[in-house]
């Protein structure tokens, strides 16, 4: 039996990467320090086998041949991340460098000459050393400089690039440096990670309220759009019967989907988890103007990064002090769950369907994509590869297909999701794991040059993108 999975004729295709793990000429080319130069001088070790981003995949080199192999894997779209620190080497002074112009313009151009739209982020977890030592998002100086930096972007690519974006994952660097201890500077605190975040949400509106200015006074074009890409996790509870089990994992989802959802969409913080804040006396510093801004500059677009779901159950030992989310739940492991061993992650496609349909019926529905989603596996491509060279990457082409029926399935109910990113367009560097896990429809030969070689699951993807749909043989 075959079976058909249709997508509309302008669904947008394509892969993401960042700045930041893929650019290479980490200091080079007058680019300003961010807070992984600082941490890899002091601590290289932390990093999988003690290897820094210096050349990354050199992308700042390549970018001409990637764009020729996301043509031939059938890409009309493509989201990169500019680096804070290579256009602006020092946000205090706010010196632009050209090099970094001419970088950036001419991989747009590149891209648009190809006829691949791109989507351009603006923060990928690349804090400028300088703004750290302002207190990175934890400090309201630091959202000014973040607008300057945003205001230049659109001046200078505003009139090519029509997709923005302000963050990817802003959730991620508040866990990292606040909560679990996996970014640097590792603060630890659960009452500074809330005021980080909250100001991080505030970055995003004054933001977007720059852009709608630029617009409103012609400096850009009217059809442009600005969203935000966030990291959403639902959580699921270990036992639908168990009212504490419930609870536990309503305040584990309130934390990690509805804390940036609800303002950035909806222009207002979530009233359960605001109590639960005040309740434990972990409310931020905020200003009356303030909120307005957030209510007053919610997102265009959305970008939804999906990879693995939250179980959760009652917490068994209470903590005698509040230290951070997990002082509300438990994790849970389901037995018999689907895993990729190699990076540590369930797989529940069906999670997939779930956020998509809390977008429709409780975000408006907003415009949104499938921004990452993607499987890492740990030197699988060489597993994988067989006498001919060729890189037969089955177990991504089944994840990538198995995501991409449920998010058929979402949208056939309704939902307004109108592409898929996979995470990434090559293998890449990872800020928690180096190049421990390879992610990408291009293999990058580390041994030989950095050369890159299409995969199995690139060649499928450039089917699906052509002909717009899934055909699958059961
Ligand atoms: C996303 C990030 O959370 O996951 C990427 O936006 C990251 O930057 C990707 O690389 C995969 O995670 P990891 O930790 O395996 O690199």
């Amino acid at each position: 039996m075959k079976k058909e999975y249709k997508f509309k004729k302008d669904f947008f295709w394509g892969s993401a990467i960042s700045a930041l793990q893929t650019e290479g000429a980490h200091l080079e080319m007058g680019k300003g320090k961010t807070t992984w130069d600082i941490w890899m001088e002091k601590d290289p070790d932390r990093f999988f086998g003690g290897e820094g981003n210096a050349v990354a995949v050199d992308f700042i080199n390549f970018y001409k041949d990637d764009i020729k192999m996301m043509k031939e894997i059938g890409h009309n779209s493509f989201r990169f991340s500019i680096a804070w620190t290579r256009l602006i080497p020092n946000p205090l002074t706010g010196e632009i460098n050209d090099v970094a112009v001419k970088f950036y313009n001419d991989l747009i151009d590149e891209l648009l000459a190809n006829k691949i739209e791109p989507f351009v982020c603006l923060f990928h977890f690349d804090m400028p050393a300088a703004m750290q030592d302002l207190g990175g998002w934890e400090s309201k100086e630091v959202l000014k400089y973040f607008n300057i930096y945003a205001k230049k972007c659109f001046e200078l690519f505003g009139d090519k690039v029509k997709y923005w974006f302000t963050h990817n994952e802003p959730i991620v660097p508040i866990e990292g440096c606040y909560l679990y201890n996996f970014h640097y500077p590792f603060i630890n605190d659960f009452k500074r990670g809330v005021q980080a975040a909250y100001n991080t949400i505030l970055s995003n509106a004054i933001v977007i309220r720059t852009f709608k200015e630029m617009k409103a006074e012609g400096t850009l074009k009217n059809d442009r759009e600005i969203g935000i890409i966030l990291s959403l996790t639902p959580s699921y509870p270990r036992d639908l019967n168990n009212p504490e089990d419930l609870k536990a994992s309503k305040i584990c989802h309130d934390f990690f989907v509805r804390s940036f959802l609800d303002p950035c969409v909806l222009g207002e913080f979530n009233k359960d988890l605001n109590k639960l804040l005040k309740d434990h006396n972990l409310m931020p510093e905020y200003k009356e103007e303030e909120l307005l801004i957030i209510k007053e500059n919610t997102v265009d677009f959305l970008g939804i990064n999906y990879y693995f779901p939250r179980r959760v159950k009652a917490k068994e030992i209470k903590d005698e002090k509040v230290t951070g989310p997990h002082s509300f739940y438990d994790d849970y492991e389901m037995p018999g769950r689907k895993f990729n061993q190699d990076r540590g992650w369930e797989i529940f496609e069906k999670g997939v369907y779930d956020i998509l349909i809390d977008i429709k019926n409780n975000y408006g529905n907003i415009k949104s994509y499938i921004s990452e989603n993607g499987m890492g596996r740990h030197g699988g491509d060489e597993r994988d590869t067989d006498e001919n060279g060729s890189i037969n990457d089955d177990a991504r082409i089944e994840f990538v297909k198995d995501h991409l029926i449920m998010i058929n399935n979402a949208i056939e109910e309704g939902s307004n999701c109108v592409g898929y990113h996979m995470w990434s367009l090559m293998d890449n560097w990872s800020m928690s794991n180096a190049f421990k896990n390879r992610y990408g429809f291009l293999f990058v030969d580390r041994e030989n040059g950095l050369k890159r070689k299409i995969k199995k699951s690139g060649y499928w993807m450039a089917e699906v993108a052509k002909n717009n749909k899934i055909v699958e043989v059961e």
